[in-house]
C-alpha cells in the first residue's frame, strides 16, 4: 500500500525522492506527490499528482524544484478520499510550513477534524492524513519534537509517518505503529523509507522502526524514542540480499523473475534446513517436549499465504497427526475460536505486515496462545509478534502476485510437517527419509519445469481470450486450485474461480460451456480416477479443459484439449510442482491481454489496513 520515502543529508533530495518512489511502486498506488524545504527562504513546496510516478516527472519537468537536501515523498493507495491530485500527499497545515507522508488509516480522523475545524482550521483534502499537520500546527508553540509527539498521543488507528517542517529545515521526523517503516543509515545522510528496496542502492545499514517509535533524523544523527517520549537504544541491522534481487535482471516482469528464482530459494532453504535426514527450524523457538504438547493447531493467512495454509492443513494432518484449522485472518478474530492453552497458532505472510494478520495474531495473543510464524521480510511487525520466527529468506518479492513467496511458505510448511511428525513419532524414520530426499529433488524438477515456459505460454496466449475460466483440483491440490485461479483473476483481471473438483456438480458445472475454460489438477494421486471422471462431465458438456498431469500420461491427451506436464514426484509434494504451471499460465495469459503484471489495478504488495 501506500509508499513513503524521506531524506536529509548532504545531496539534492529530489533525485532520491523519485528514485526511491519508483522502487516502491510495486506496493500499489494511485497517485504519488513530493515536497521538499526550499532552504533559501525557507519554505516547503509540494508537487503531486494523480497516476503513476512518471506523471510526477513530468510535473517536474514543467514545474520544477528549488535544490534542496531534505524531502519526504509519498505514493498513494486511496482509503479515504478518492484518488486525486489534492488528496495526495504531502499533506500541509494552514500555515503551510509543515508537511506531512502517511501511511495507514487514522481511525479517530473525524472527531479530531470537528474539533480543529471549529478551531479554525481550513482542510482542503478528504484524507485522514490531512488531520495529522493541522495537529502538529496546533501544538507548535512546543518545539518540533514535542508537537509531533503530542499529536501522536491523540491518533488512533495504524500508521506509519513522515514529518518536515520549514522552521526547522534540518530535521526529519518519523513514527511508525502498525504499518512498517525502516531507517537508511547514511554517511552524512539518513533516509527514511516503507521498504528496504527503496533505499537498498544508497545504504545497507538499517533500523526497523518499532511499533510505537519515533526517530529524529538530521544528515548526521538519529535519535529514536518511545511515543512516551523515552529514548531507546535501536538494534543496526545490515540488510543481506543484494541490489540485484530489487532489480529485473534482464527478465520482461518482475514476476517473471520471480518464478524463475523458485528452484534457487528451495535450494537455499533445504541447504540451511536440512542436514542429513534431519530438520533444523532454527528460529522456531519450540522444545520437542512443546511441539508434542500441542493438540489443535489454527492456521491465520490472508490471499495466497492462505492458500498455503491450506495445504498445510492436509500435511500437518496426514503426517502429524495434528488436527488444523485454516482461516482467513480476517475472518478469524470474529469466529469466537476456542483456543487452549494446547493450541498452537501459525500466522503467514509473506511481507509480515499484513493488517489482517497482524490482528488476528493479536487476537489469539490475547487469548493465550502460543504464535509462530512464516514470514518473509526479516524484522517484519509479524516477526516481532511471534514466539517463533520461520523465515523463507525467499529474497525481496516484487511483482504483487506472489510465486515464490508461495512457494517458500509451502516448502516451509513441508518441513514443519516433518518435525512435527518426527517429534510426535507418526510416521517411520524410512518414510520420513524418503520424504525429505524427494524434497530435496524439487528444485531440479522446477528447472525441468521452466524449460517449458515456452510452451505453457503458448497454452496461454491460446487461450487468453476466454472470458472465464474455472480452476479445479482435489485433496491437497484443491488450494492449488484456489492459488491457480487468484494467481489469473489478480494480474489479468478475468473472473476464475477455484473448486474443489468433486464440489463442481453442486454448482459451478452450471457454468460450463464451450465458452469457459477449466483448467484442470490431474496429477498422479489417489483421486486421479475421481478428476478424470470430472473431466469426462466437462467434456461432454464441452467446456476446454487444460489439464495438468503428470510426465508418462499420455492417455490423458485424449480427453483434454491441452496437457502441461510436471514430473512425476511423490503425491504429497505435488502442490510444490503444480504451482508453476499456474503462475505461468496466469503470467501468460495476462501479457498476451496487455496487462501490467507486476502492478496489477487496485492491488497493493503489502495490505496494512484491516
Ligand atoms: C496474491 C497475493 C496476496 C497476498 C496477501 C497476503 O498473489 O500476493 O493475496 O498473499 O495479500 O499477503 P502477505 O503474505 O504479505 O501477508
Amino acid at each position: 500500500m501506500c509508499g513513503i520515502i524521506g531524506y536529509v543529508g548532504h545531496q539534492q533530495a529530489l533525485p532520491i525522492l523519485i528514485e526511491g518512489l519508483k522502487k516502491l511502486e510495486y506496493r500499489g498506488y494511485d497517485s504519488s506527490g513530493v515536497g521538499i524545504i526550499c532552504l533559501d527562504e525557507p519554505k516547503i513546496m509540494i508537487r503531486k499528482c494523480e497516476g503513476k510516478i512518471c506523471n510526477l516527472q513530468e510535473l517536474l519537468k514543467t514545474h520544477g524544484l528549488p535544490e534542496s537536501t531534505i524531502g519526504i515523498s509519498h505514493t498513494r493507495w486511496a482509503t479515504h478520499g478518492v484518488p486525486s491530485r489534492v488528496n495526495a500527499h504531502p499533506h500541509s497545515d494552514c500555515s503551510g510550513k509543515i508537511l506531512v507522508v502517511h501511511n495507514g488509516i487514522i481511525e479517530n480522523y473525524q472527531e479530531l477534524k470537528s474539533v480543529l475545524v471549529k478551531k479554525g482550521h481550513k482542510f482542503l483534502s478528504q484524507t485522514d492524513t490531512e488531520v495529522i499537520a493541522h495537529l502538529i500546527e496546533e501544538h507548535s508553540e512546543k518545539d518540533f519534537l514535542t508537537a509531533v509527539q503530542k499529536t501522536i498521543r491523540q491518533l488512533r488507528g495504524a500508521f506509519a509517518l513522515g514529518v518536515i517542517h520549514s522552521d526547522h529545515p534540518e530535521t526529519l521526523i518519523a513514527a511508525r505503529i502498525g504499518s512498517p517503516l525502516i531507517i537508511g543509515l547514511g554517511k552524512n545522510e539518513n533516509f527514511i523509507a516503507s521498504d528496504v528496496p527503496a533505499i537498498l542502492d544508497r545504504t545497507a545499514k538499517v533500523i526497523y522502526l518499532k511499533d510505537g517509535e519515533l526517530a529524529l533524523l538530521r544528515k548526521n544523527l538519529v535519535q529514536v524514542y518511545t511515543f512516551a517520549g523515552k529514548s531507546v537504544r535501536p538494534k543496526i541491522d545490515q540488510v543481506s540480499f543484494t541490489v540485484g534481487s530489487v532489480h529485473k535482471e534482464g527478465f520482461a516482469h518482475f514476476m517473471l523473475k520471480e518464478i524463475h528464482e523458485q528452484p534457487n530459494v528451495l535450494t537455499q532453504m533445504f541447504s540451511s534446513r536440512i542436514k542429513g535426514f534431519q530438520i533444523h527450524l532454527e528460529g522456531l523457538q519450540l522444545t520437542d517436549a512443546e511441539l508434542k504438547g500441542f493438540d489443535q493447531m489454527m492456521i491465520v493467512a490472508c490471499g495466497t499465504a492462505y492458500h498455503a495454509g491450506l495445504v498445510g492443513k492436509y500435511i500437518i494432518e496426514k503426517l502429524a497427526g495434528i488436527s488444523v484449522a485454516v482461516d482467513v485472518s480476517s475472518e478469524f478474530r470474529y469466529r469466537s475460536p476456542i483456543i487452549t492453552p494446547k493450541t498452537l497458532i501459525l500466522a503467514i505472510s509473506q511481507s509480515g505486515e499484513t493488517a489482517d494478520t497482524l490482528a488476528a495474531v493479536k487476537e489469539a495473543k490475547a487469548k493465550g496462545a502460543k504464535i509462530i510464524s512464516i514470514c518473509n521480510v526479516l524484522g517484519s511487525s509479524l516477526a516481532r509478534e511471534s514466539d517463533g520466527v520461520l523465515y523463507t529468506h525467499a529474497g525481496p518479492e516484487i511483482g504483487v502476485a506472489s510465486t515464490k513467496a508461495y512457494t517458500a511458505q509451502l516448502a516451509m510448511l513441508y518441513l514443519l510437517a516433518l518435525k512435527l511428525s518426527r517429534v510426535r513419532k507418526k510416521i517411520s524414520r524410512k518414510t520420513s527419509q524418503e520424504l525429505i530426499k524427494d524434497l530435496k529433488e524439487i528444485p531440479s524438477l522446477y528447472q525441468r519445469i521452466l524449460k517449458h515456459t515456452q510452451s505453457i505460454s503458448r497454452i496461454g496466449h491460446d487461450n487468453a481470450h476466454f472470458g472465464c475460466f474455472l480452476f479445479l483440483g482435489r485433496n491437497l491440490n484443491f488450494p492449488s486450485a484456489l492459488e491457480g485461479a487468484l494467481k489469473l483473476k489478480e494480474i489479468s483481471y478475468i473472473p476464475a474461480e477455484g473448486y474443489a473438483a468433486g464440489e463442481m456438480k453442486h454448482g459451478p458445472i452450471a457454468l460450463i460451456d464451450e465458452y469457459r475454460a477449466v483448467v484442470c489438477i490431474a496429477v498422479q494421486s489417489d483421486t486421479y480416477e475421481k478428476m478424470i471422471s470430472n473431466i469426462e462431465e466437462i467434456r461432454s458438456r464441452r467446456g476446454k479443459i487444460i489439464a495438468i498431469a503428470t510426465e508418462g500420461d499420455d492417455s490423458i491427451k485424449e480427453r483434454v484439449h491441452e496437457v502441461i506436464y510436471i514430473p512425476s514426484t511423490n503425491p504429497l509434494l505435488t502442490p510444490l510442482l503444480v504451482a508453476l504451471p499456474l503462475q505461468l499460465i496466469a503470467y501468460s495469459i495476462a501479457t498476451k491481454r496487455g496487462c501490467d503484471v507486476d502492478q496489477p489495478r487496485n492491488l497493493a504488495k503489502s495490505v496494512t489496513v484491516e
